[in-house]
């Protein structure tokens, strides 16, 4: 099918490339040229692993391109999906203004039946805003004859396995309006996600309004769990449990089961705490609280500084003559994003409090620095304090530091060799937000450790 993606971001490069991947043709548009001619020239403009080689090989097949061209966008797939930005307004709801930008250009240059699918997490009722903007453009052009339909097809990809997640869906969400055109919709939707479907039928199809809400309500399910999760790991820390071992006890549940449930220092990203934020003034807007969110997100502020507290709970305030290794930047492993990383809480707290830190993160250092200067515009000079490294070994950053504090749990820092480290560091203390070791056995290698919750040894 043809296919056309507007918007290169994240979510719109996977889908595209995944598309093609399976037989489309798909065309990309963005309209900021710096990141079409990146991508014309064989490059990609964010750190995804699988998709470099997947729009390579697609582009070299004549599946996959991309274009700044508006028009040619929307003539050419008779599906068009709306994969834009929608950050967080001031207030906190999603700022739509990119996606009915979107939705305009399609009702300017559209000439036929367009299937037009909101991709991007928007608010429960957008799919009949962008469905007013496009039908007033029609109205303009006196084009009343040329038909469409919107359709919501929320995503759920996750960071780091986005390809992965794609290609191997746990569900396909697909609300569409249940008259002709919507029917028609759902059609070339289903003809679309069919190779996704062979051994399974994994497509849920449901009301507009309900598969919108579907997203906002996954992710703040997983939220909450996390929360969750954190509270009773910082309780577990003064009663004397093992939050691991909790978590076992109780993910052996299946109603609960065992993932999404790891404590650790605060989900970030650019899903979680966007969403949630969303999902709350969409309530506020309809005149409801979401009590338990609201919390959602308050524990969650609270716990990105649960690590340098217990920092500053050994070291005292003043961390002037200290020097710390921290590992791990990105908000989570297999990505460079640093929005909303908890990493940037920890060095906000650290350098503020006078500390020396030498960082190290595989990825993400280049985006650390950029995000950096934004956090610290402040104090800038602040910023002196703080090194980099993303050596293949993580160990060189350890020489002659006070403890090492873990924000990210990348592979690399799976199995130290806890004799280097104690030869190295000046003393072998460790700040675990990730509970990557075993209490048990970092004790008896003499290596101080905390984690989160897990101080019962
Ligand atoms: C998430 C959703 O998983 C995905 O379905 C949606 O489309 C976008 O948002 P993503 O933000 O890429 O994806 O990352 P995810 O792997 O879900 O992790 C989110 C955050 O939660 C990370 O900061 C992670 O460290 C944290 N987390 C996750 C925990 O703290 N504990 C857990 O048990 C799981």
């Amino acid at each position: 099918m043809n296919v056309t993606i507007i918007g290169t971001g994240y979510v719109g490069l996977v889908t595209g490339a995944c598309l093609a991947d399976i037989g489309n043709n798909v065309l990309c548009m963005d309209l900021d040229t710096r990141k079409i001619d990146t991508l014309n020239a064989g490059g990609i403009p964010i750190y995804e692993p699988g998709l470099g080689e997947l729009v390579e090989s697609n582009a070299a097949a004549k599946r996959l391109s991309f274009t700044t061209d508006i028009e040619a966008s929307v003539a050419h797939g008779e599906v068009q999906f709306i994969a834009v930005g929608t950050p967080p307004d001031e207030d906190g709801s999603a700022d739509l203004q990119y996606v009915l930008a979107a939705a305009r250009n399609i009702g300017k240059y559209m000439n036929g039946f367009k299937v037009v699918v909101d991709k991007s997490t928007v608010p429960v009722g957008t799919a009949d805003k962008v469905a007013a903007v496009i039908q007033e453009e029609l109205d303009k052009r006196g084009r009343t004859d040329l038909r469409f339909s919107v359709v919501s097809n929320p995503e759920f990809l996750k960071e780091g396995a986005a390809v992965e997640d794609f290609m191997r869906p746990d569900r396909i969400v697909i609300g569409y309006s249940d008259d002709e055109d919507g029917r028609e919709a759902l059609a070339a939707m289903r003809k679309l996600y069919a190779p996704f479907n062979r051994n399974h039928e994994r497509t849920r199809v449901m009301d507009v309004r309900s598969a919108e809400f579907t997203k906002y309500a996954a992710n703040a399910m997983l939220a909450t769990r996390i929360s969750f999760m954190n509270e009773l790991a910082n309780l577990a820390d003064r009663v004397g449990a093992d939050i691991e071992a909790v978590r076992q006890g109780i993910g052996s549940d299946p109603r609960i089961g065992y993932s999404f449930l790891y404590a650790g220092t605060g989900y970030g990203g650019s899903c979680f705490p966007k969403d949630i934020q969303a999902l709350t003034r969409i309530a506020r807007d309809n005149g409801q609280t979401l009590r338990v969110l609201e919390s959602v997100e308050e524990v969650n502020d609270e716990q990105k500084r649960v690590l340098t507290q217990k920092v500053l709970d050994r070291f005292g305030p003043d961390l002037s003559d200290r020097s710390f290794a921290l590992w791990g930047l990105a908000f989570k492993p297999n990505t460079d994003d640093m929005r909303e990383a908890p990493s940037r809480v920890v060095l906000d707290a650290l350098l503020r409090a006078g500390a020396r830190v030498v960082a190290h993160d595989p990825i993400a250092v280049d985006e650390t620095r950029r995000v950096l200067q934004l956090d610290f515009a402040d104090a800038p000079a602040l910023l002196e304090r703080v090194s980099f490294s993303s050596a293949k070994d993580p160990m060189e950053v350890l020489a002659g530091t006070d403890a090492l504090i873990i924000v990210t749990e990348w592979k690399a820092y799976r199995s130290p060799n806890l004799e280097r480290l104690k030869a190295l560091m000046k003393s072998p203390v460790i700040f675990d937000g990730r509970n990557l070791y075993e209490p048990g056995v970092m004790k008896e290698a003499g290596v101080v450790y905390q984690g989160i919750g897990r101080n019962s040894l």
